[in-house]
């Protein structure tokens, strides 16, 4: 049996990556795509070979055939496509971040819920092969305690008249709302554990649009490390690196470029001794090192099966609603720390 797809918007990461990824998964099938660019919509359709094409979400949702949709429009545009392919009984696989603000995507996941359909996000690094191993060394306990990480993810996003992520409604924030909440999602996730507090200094320096184009965020974790994200819309892509490092007492995992939309990137591990003693002379020769290897998988052929296999088999989706809202609540909470200059405590 298949999973049958809908697609709401169907430009952007759509068209570029979870389509291409989506028609690669042998447990799902795209049936029907929209977008309010007609135009659009039907080069996509040709292209992928879809049966139906729409130009307004209402009338895709009427096919009874389709099972679950992927929502992939300006965030702005999230809340009320949600709620209606939710009241259609449709599963809905959502694009980061879910809403607006946290309420905003509280109230998706509750109505979500109270329709008995299944809610995903779009957080689909966490299937990067280099992540993933990260996961299981710092479960396994092979990295020691955490005592400090860092996350990083960027791109260069010149000023461009009225693009929706440039503009403060319609997009809610800007290089954490868009990027770092990746990165924050990944420091949760890798490490297992929750943020207690949060302080954090952003603004415009190069491009001058509403939302910030740069963002640096201090967390501290539940076990007291410290943890650090950068968020920038005005580093040039060449020019970044887009790395995450984690430490421990027993070693340290640092990944350079895995920050990506494809499976890519290198590692490094490397094993310590935490029993050895002050060494005045701070050598730092990695003895116990490891290069450490992506898979190249389809980030987005991963994410489609999961989500598909979770509906199909009645469990739970890989990445949930409240996963992402716990992360949208770290943006929200830095947007509130740089706003007062005060640290901010989560509850
Ligand atoms: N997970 C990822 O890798 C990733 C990457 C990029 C974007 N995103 C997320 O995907 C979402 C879309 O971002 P994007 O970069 O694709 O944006 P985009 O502007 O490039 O594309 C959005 C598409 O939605 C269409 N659209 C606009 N209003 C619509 C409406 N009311 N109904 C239907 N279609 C509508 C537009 O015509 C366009 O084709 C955002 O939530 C964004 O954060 C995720």
């Amino acid at each position: 049996m298949k999973l049958k797809w809908g697609v709401i918007g169907c430009g952007g990461i759509a068209y570029r990556r979870t389509i291409p990824g989506m028609v690669l998964d042998n447990q799902s099938e795209l049936v029907a795509v929209m977008d309010t660019n007609l135009a659009l919509a039907e080069q996509v359709q040709k292209e992928f070979h879809v049966p139906h094409v729409f130009d307004s979400e209402d009338a895709l949702l009427a096919l009874d055939e389709i099972d679950a949709v992927y929502i992939a429009t300006p965030v702005f545009c999230h809340k009320e496509q949600v709620m209606k392919a939710a009241a259609a009984k449709k599963h809905i696989l959502l694009e980061k971040p879910m809403g607006l603000t946290v309420a905003e995507s509280e109230e998706i996941a509750a109505f979500c819920k109270a329709q008995g359909v299944k809610l995903g996000v779009g957080l689909m690094m966490r299937f990067g092969t280099l992540h993933e191993k990260a996961r299981t060394l710092v479960a396994g306990g092979e990295l020691g305690e955490i005592v400090s990480m860092r996350a990083q993810f960027t791109c260069w996003y010149p000023e461009m008249p009225g693009v929706w992520r440039q503009n403060k409604t319609q997009a809610g924030g800007g290089a954490l709302m868009d990027m770092g909440i990746h990165c924050i999602d990944l420091l949760r996730y890798i490490s297992g554990m929750e943020v207690t507090d949060v302080a954090a200094l952003m603004g415009n320096q190069i491009f001058k649009y509403e939302v910030e184009d740069a963002a640096s965020v201090v967390m501290r974790m539940e076990n007291g490390a410290l943890a650090y994200v950068d968020a920038a819309f005005n580093i040039p892509d060449d020019a970044a690196t887009c790395k995450l490092e984690i430490y421990g007492t027993g070693g340290s995992v640092v990944l350079e470029g895995s920050l990506a939309q494809e499976d890519v990137g290198e590692g490094v591990l490397v094993r310590s001794d935490a029993t050895k003693g002050y060494d005045a002379q701070q050598h730092r020769t990695k003895t116990n090192r490891e290069v450490l290897q992506a898979a190249t998988k389809n980030l987005y052929t991963a994410e489609i099966a999961a989500f598909a296999q979770a509906v199909l088999t009645d469990t739970p989706v890989p990445v949930t609603a409240e996963d992402a809202i716990r992360a949208q609540r770290i943006v929200e909470s830095a947007y509130r720390a740089a706003e007062t200059r005060q640290t901010v405590a989560l509850a």
